[in-house]
């Protein structure tokens, strides 16, 4: 099994971003951590972050026939991005939206996803625990018979 983890733009900047918001573990550990669990539960996990829109569409056409599902937490996209949606409508894969805070109890503009429809879950408010939780969930899903 082929998991893509996709980390959206201002994340590698994790630990020291808003930390009372975010948390204080960095990417590199968020990273580390989902590789390690992905090793345990039998999936390959590949990783990509990208600041640019234009990229991370390019990234997901590419993951198309690549890979069986996707982690992924699009940041400030959730909230603006049509064309990441259409992308990922596309590119057809089961996918699960995650973010490190909850959402639903900050700013207004931060309570609609554009991704959140298609997906097979979200998981929020757990920061680094959110991804973790997250590719569980996906593998889970992807093991369901
Ligand atoms: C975020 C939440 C988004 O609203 C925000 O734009 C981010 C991070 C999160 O993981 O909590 O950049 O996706």
């Amino acid at each position: 099994m082929k998991i893509a983890v996709i980390h959206g733009p201002n994340l590698r900047l994790l630990g020291r971003r808003e930390p009372e918001v975010y948390g204080s573990a960095t990417l590199e550990e968020i990273d580390d951590a989902l590789l390690e669990l992905g090793e345990e539960l039998g999936a390959a996990v590949e990783i990509f972050q990208s600041n640019s829109e234009g990229q991370l569409l390019d990234h997901v056409e590419e993951l198309m026939d690549r890979v069986d599902g996707i982690v992924i937490n699009p940041a400030a996209y959730t909230h603006t991005s049509v064309a990441l949606r259409d992308g990922l409508a596309a590119a057809g894969l089961p996918f699960v939206e995650v973010h490190l805070s909850n959402t639903s109890a900050r700013e207004r503009f931060r309570k609609h996803s554009y991704l959140a429809p298609m997906a097979v879950g979200t998981v929020q408010g757990f920061g680094k625990e959110s991804y973790l939780l997250g590719l569980r969930g996906l593998i889970a899903h992807l093991k369901r018979p």
